[in-house]
């Protein structure tokens, strides 16, 4: 049985005050919860004030992004062995906000997979197809593409030791959420496609579902064979309704 993971991507949102405030009212709110892991992704600058918030409690840490590289010469860039020394257990790689606006390709997104591994964090991998891909029919072919690239780099038995969130392009922020029956489909053929590699490790990873998850939608998504959580965006801004989600895990 494979353990449920919600994972908060708060993306460029927070203050020192609003954060507080947050992360108070989720510790608050979560002192009832059980049997699900919990994680936020405050954005670089704050992840220092966050893992002071969340000491002694359930709530893991994770970051939004990581440089591809170890360390040295690469200004701006923030090194998976830092985000390890700053308490995080997670890195989220591959948001599509970051391959689309950012231009990151699968083979830089591989790498940041690599570099999170090699730190000791957990890597959390997005793929997802935009509309247009849905459209012409082509979601499974982008999420092997996706996964395959990231495969070819660490070899499929390192994949276990990341996660896959599925993450449609069209249903980020969007507040179109994939149904549930949409949702599945996609998750069974990513388990598929690393089943086809190595069985153990299709049945052992964790695939977390992402894309206008809300309080209201939350428990049918999770309650698919194949969707193990979700990665929350919009709806982890608010202590009260993430809260809602991680309860409906
Ligand atoms: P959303 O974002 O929940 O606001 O749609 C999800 C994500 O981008 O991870």
């Amino acid at each position: 049985m494979r353990e449920k993971l919600i994972i908060g991507n708060w993306k460029m949102n927070g203050s020192d005050a609003a954060n507080a405030e947050l992360v108070q009212g989720l510790v608050a709110e979560i002192t009832d919860i059980e049997g699900v892991r919990i994680a936020i992704c405050p954005p670089f600058p704050y992840l220092a004030q966050v893992r002071g918030l969340i000491a002694g409690t359930m709530i893991r840490l994770g970051a939004q992004n990581l440089s591809d590289r170890a360390e040295g010469a690469f200004t701006g860039e923030v090194g998976a062995a830092m985000l390890a020394d700053l308490g995080c257990t997670f890195a989220l790689v591959g948001h599509s906000e970051r391959r689309s606006l950012y231009g990151e390709s699968d083979a830089v997104v591989a790498d940041k997979f690599a570099a999170a591994l090699q730190a000791g964090l957990t890597p959390v991998l997005c793929v997802g197809e935009t509309g247009d891909e849905r459209r012409e029919g082509t979601t499974h072919g982008v999420i092997a593409r996706q996964l395959q690239a990231v495969v070819d780099k660490v070899g499929v038995s390192k994949i276990a030791k990341g996660v896959i969130a599925y993450e449609p392009v069209w249903a980020i922020g969007t507040g179109e959420t994939a149904s549930p029956d949409q949702a599945q489909e996609v998750h069974q053929a990513l388990r598929q496609l690393l089943a086809a590699q190595d069985h153990s490790v299709a049945d052992a990873v964790q695939l977390l579902y992402g894309g206008s998850v809300r309080a209201d939608n939350a428990a049918e998504l999770f309650a698919q064979p194949d969707i193990d959580g979700g990665l929350i965006g919009g709806a982890s801004l608010s202590a009260a309704t993430f809260a809602s989600i991680c309860r409906s895990a």
